[in-house]
């Protein structure tokens, strides 16, 4: 992990392993650039002159010793034309900048890129220091828990990154250095999903995301976390959770962490995430072909873990609650079988058309587990359709909701974190897709809108409360060579955390 610091930095006098400077359009310097330009002699230039920096956004070139400067590298990063730069082009290039970064010896850097302005979506002094920092946490990101010893030291050496602030009144410093701990908040939240999100089924277990709640309520102030068996579970009533437990000998768990920053009497946001730490599918079973990214089926879970993480770590004043229903999906002598029906916790019956549809059998019955917090707000995360992928591919998580202001709220946060996602509708029409003859309704709606009727389905259960849902199927992990969980959404839930404790 890197630790960011912010301070008005000089390109010309730093002493830095790393300095990272940034080129508009052709031959634009930005303003450190230029400083750092004239005192080298005009080495910078000259790799622009020679064509070394392609004018693609985002490309980068790497300047070894230059002369006249105390860095020992400089990275020059291509930002594309002045006039038109917005926040994306200015993520895209930070973040490949911080990859260059990455990629070279430097155990420290000095990255000047937030001097640049930003039009377009918010992109104040704030907005680009944290930008910037997040583009060097997820650059060195490894996960090399399965490797060996040697394969697992062999990750980048960066330690330490300094992000450039003008400064100036001190509200602007308060404001650069709130942006780096949100960053490092951030961070850390991410850091954890990913790590839950890439270990393989063996080891994160039902079980062992329980043992992970745990250990951040040891560490956390204000945390404290609580785990529901089977036994309690049956009490309880949630007979579609304990369907989809049933073929597995893992023990399902309903794993809730609270954190209290706020008054006690604060009715609280709850996050409900996903947590199939292997989808197989179920007796409705997946064909064989990359099944071993249902692995990755508890990226809800390991999200609003983070989220919570991120939350207390900034001390926001709010009151959060993530409940976790935790299961195995497997085929075997005592799973549910096509044409079950099942009584979920509301009292609704559920007809289990499709084993596969497993998601919204837990997720219905820990949202309804959540109407004990009396919660201003439900949000529930979830890797629920493949459906979703199709429409919105990797870019974009599914937005559902009940609530315009909610749903306002969230895509405010999804464009200020870069975390994207887009709204998909919940309405009344789409009902008719889950009729049953046989119980209240049915668990599958055919493959038209496929993440539609998913939501619909939840949305039987969020009744009257504030709720959103948010599909990441396509978003919580990448598949190919980079193959990897990617802690997406965390960087949204915890934008909206904090906008929501500041209003
Ligand atoms: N976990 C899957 C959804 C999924 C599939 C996410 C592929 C990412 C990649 C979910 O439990 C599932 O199997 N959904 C089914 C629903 C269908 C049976 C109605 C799907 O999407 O095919
Ligand atoms: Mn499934
Ligand atoms: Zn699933």
């Amino acid at each position: 992990m890197v630790e960011f610091s912010t301070a008005r930095i000089n390109p010309v006098a730093r002493r830095t392993d790393c300095l990272v400077l940034g080129v508009y359009d052709r031959r634009e310097l930005t303003p450190s650039a230029q400083r750092a330009d004239e005192a080298a002699g005009g080495v910078l230039g000259q790799v622009l002159a020679d064509g070394d920096l392609s004018p693609a956004g985002g490309s980068t070139a790497l300047v070894h010793r230059p002369p006249g400067l105390p860095a020992k590298r400089v990275v020059l990063v291509r930002l594309g034309a002045r006039a038109g730069l917005d926040d994306r082009a200015f993520r895209r290039a930070a973040r490949s900048a911080a990859r260059a970064v990455a990629g070279t010896g430097s155990r420290g850097a000095a990255d000047l890129l937030a001097e640049a302005e930003v039009g377009g979506g918010g992109g104040d002094e704030a907005w680009r220091v944290r930008t910037v920092a997040e583009a060097y946490g997820d650059a060195v990101y490894r996960f090399g828990e399965g490797k060996s010893e040697k394969d697992a030291a062999s990750g980048p050496s960066l330690r330490r990154v300094a992000i450039h602030s003008a400064g100036g009144r001190p509200d602007a410093r308060a404001g650069a250095r709130r942006a780096v701990a949100e960053a490092a908040a951030i961070d850390a939240g991410k850091r954890l999903a990913r790590d839950l999100g890439n270990r393989p089924g063996n080891v994160c277990t039902p079980s062992h995301l329980a043992e992970c709640a745990a250990a951040l309520a040891e560490e956390l102030e204000a945390v404290s976390t609580e785990v529901l068996e089977e036994e309690r579970m049956r009490e309880l009533g949630m007979g579609a959770l304990l369907a989809v437990a049933r073929g597995s000998r893992e023990p399902p768990k309903l794993i809730v962490v609270e954190y209290a920053g706020g008054a006690a009497d604060e009715a609280p946001v709850v996050l409900v995430g996903k947590g199939v730490t292997f989808d197989s599918g179920g007796i409705s079973i997946k064909p064989a072909a990359a099944m071993d990214e249902m692995k990755f089926d508890m990226c809800g879970a390991a999200s609003v873990l983070g989220a919570v993480r991120a939350a207390a770590e900034l001390g926001l004043p709010l009151n959060v609650v993530s409940v976790v229903p935790a299961v195995e999906n497997l085929p075997g002598g005592r799973a549910c079988k096509p044409g079950d029906v099942v009584t979920s916790l509301s009292g609704q019956t559920i007809e289990i058309l499709n084993t596969d549809a497993e998601g919204r059998l837990i997720l219905c019955d820990a949202i309804s587990y959540a109407e004990r917090y009396d919660p201003d707000t439900v949000i529930d995360v979830a890797t629920l359709t493949g459906a979703c992928i199709i429409a919105l591919g990797h870019v974009a998580s599914g937005l559902f909701t009940n609530c315009r202001e909610l749903g306002d709220a969230l895509r405010a946060a999804a464009a200020r974190s870069g975390d994207s996602c887009w709204e998909l509708p919940v309405w009344p029409e789409y009902e008719e897709a889950l009729k049953s003859n046989f119980a209240d309704v049915a668990n599958v709606g055919g493959r038209p809108a496929g993440s539609v009727t998913a939501a619909v389905f939840l949305s039987r259960f969020a009744r009257e409360r504030r709720w959103a849902h948010l599909d990441i199927a396509g978003t919580a992990w990448e598949s190919g060579k980079n193959k990897g969980a990617t802690g997406r959404p965390v960087p949204l839930l915890v934008q909206f955390l904090i906008d929501r404790a500041g209003r």
